[in-house]
């Protein structure tokens, strides 16, 4: 487990990234975390750089959404998924099971 930030640093909407053995990023969302890997399957945008509505995340430079409980994009020009992470919130603090990478489910 990574230790992402404290719950009250990650307002609902909002997005950190950390680094585990790849960039992550960890997205609060209507009150639910989640964690993906941060680096767009299309180029190498930051996804936590992206705009966040609901459970999905828009890429910042061209705009593929991604479904944050699954990886799976929703539009082009993304085609791959990204990975999908454990997330685990303890004493007010954000964790994230960077070693149970979930692979995204067709
Ligand atoms: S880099 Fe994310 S859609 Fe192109």
């Amino acid at each position: 487990m990574i230790r992402a930030c404290d719950v009250d640093d990650l307002p609902d909407g909002e997005a950190v990234r950390l680094l585990a053995h790849v960039p992550i990023s960890v997205f609060h969302t209507e009150g639910q975390y989640f964690a993906i890997d941060d680096t767009c399957s299309h180029q190498d945008a930051s996804l936590a750089d992206g705009w966040v509505e609901g459970c999905f995340v828009e890429c910042p430079l061209h705009a593929a959404s991604f479904d944050l409980r699954t990886g799976q994009p929703t539009c082009l020009p993304a085609k791959r998924p990204v990975r999908t992470y454990p997330v685990v919130v303890s004493d007010g603090a954000i964790y994230v099971d960077t070693a149970v990478a979930q692979e995204a489910i067709a």
